[in-house]
C-alpha cells in the first residue's frame, strides 16, 4: 500500500486527485496538509487527519504530492529530504527551480506543470513540429478559469522551452483567463498560406488526477533524482 500525503488537500487540483486515489486498491492518503488557521484543519481526510505542519506527519507517507501555492514548495521539499521521502510537484508559478533541484540528490523530485498524458503528448508533438517548421511564426494560446493565479499557464512556458531547445521562432503567448475553464493549450505554426494547429482541451480536472496516480505509482519506486512526466509515461 503506497501511503500519500497531498499538500493543499482542499483545493480544485487535489480535490480531483483525492477522488482518484480512493478508486484505486494500491494506495490511500494518510494526511492532508493546509495552512496555519484553514477551518478544515483536524478533518479528518482518508486514514488520517488535516494538519498544518508536513514535518509532524512526513513520516507517515511513501509519497508526497503538492498542488498548492508556489511559496511553500521549498520548505516542503526541504522536509522532505530530511525525512527522504519522494515529492511531486504540481503547484506551478515556481519562482527559483534551481534551489528546488539541489534536492534532488536526496529524494526522488518530479516536477510536471500539466499531468494531462495528452498534453505530454502534445509536448513531444510542438517539438517536432517546431524542428520542422523554422521560419513559421508561433504563437501559444492558453485558456484557464479565471482563478488561477499565475499567467501564462507553467504549461504555456515548457511549450516555449521545448520549442527554444529545437531553434524554433520565439512564439508568442497569449493567456485568457475566464469562467471555469479547466485548461486549453493551442500551439499555431503560421506560414505563407497555411496554418498548423496543435490543440489540447482538458475538459475536467481527471484528465490531470489520471496522471498523478500514474506518477504516484512511478515515484513510489524512484531513486533520487529529477523526473518528469515523459518518464512516466514512457517509463516500462
Ligand atoms: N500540474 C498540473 O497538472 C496542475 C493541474 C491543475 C492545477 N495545478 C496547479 O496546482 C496549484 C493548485 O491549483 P488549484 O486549482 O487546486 O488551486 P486552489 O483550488 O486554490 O488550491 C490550492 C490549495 O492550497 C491551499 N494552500 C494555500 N496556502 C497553503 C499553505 N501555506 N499550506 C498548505 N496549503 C495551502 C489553498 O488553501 P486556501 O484556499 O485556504 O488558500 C488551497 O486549498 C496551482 O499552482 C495550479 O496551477 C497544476
Amino acid at each position: 500500500m503506497i501511503n500519500l500525503i497531498v499538500v493543499g488537500i482542499c483545493g480544485k487540483m487535489s480535490g480531483s486527485v483525492v477522488s482518484a486515489i480512493d478508486q484505486e486498491q494500491d494506495m490511500q492518503i494518510v494526511s492532508g496538509i493546509e495552512a496555519v488557521g484553514h477551518p478544515l484543519i483536524s478533518q479528518p481526510i482518508g486514514k488520517g487527519f488535516i494538519q498544518a505542519n508536513l514535518s509532524s506527519i512526513i513520516k507517515e507517507a511513501d509519497v508526497v504530492a503538492e498542488f498548492a501555492i508556489p511559496e511553500i514548495t521549498l520548505d516542503n521539499i526541504r522536509i522532505a529530504a530530511k525525512a527522504k521521502k519522494p515529492y511531486i510537484i504540481g503547484t506551478t508559478g515556481l519562482k527559483d527551480l534551481s534551489k528546488i533541484k539541489q534536492y534532488a540528490d536526496k529524494i526522488p523530485i518530479l516536477i510536471s506543470t500539466n499531468f494531462s498524458l495528452g498534453v505530454n503528448v502534445l509536448f513531444n508533438l510542438t517539438q517536432k513540429t517546431a524542428q520542422a517548421l523554422k521560419d513559421f511564426d508561433i504563437e501559444i494560446i492558453e485558456a484557464h478559469h479565471k482563478t488561477k493565479r499565475d499567467a501564462p499557464s507553467g504549461t504555456a512556458k515548457k511549450l516555449a522551452e521545448v520549442i527554444s531547445i529545437v531553434g524554433g521562432n520565439n512564439p508568442t503567448v497569449h493567456s485568457i483567463r475566464a469562467g471555469d475553464i479547466v485548461g486549453e493549450h493551442t500551439v499555431m505554426f503560421t506560414g505563407k498560406g497555411e496554418r498548423l494547429e496543435l490543440i489540447h482541451h482538458a475538459t475536467s480536472r481527471n484528465a490531470f488526477a489520471n496522471g498523478v496516480i500514474k506518477a504516484i505509482r512511478f515515484m513510489y519506486k524512484q531513486k533520487p533524482g529529477l523526473y518528469a512526466m515523459q518518464d512516466v509515461l514512457f517509463s516500462k
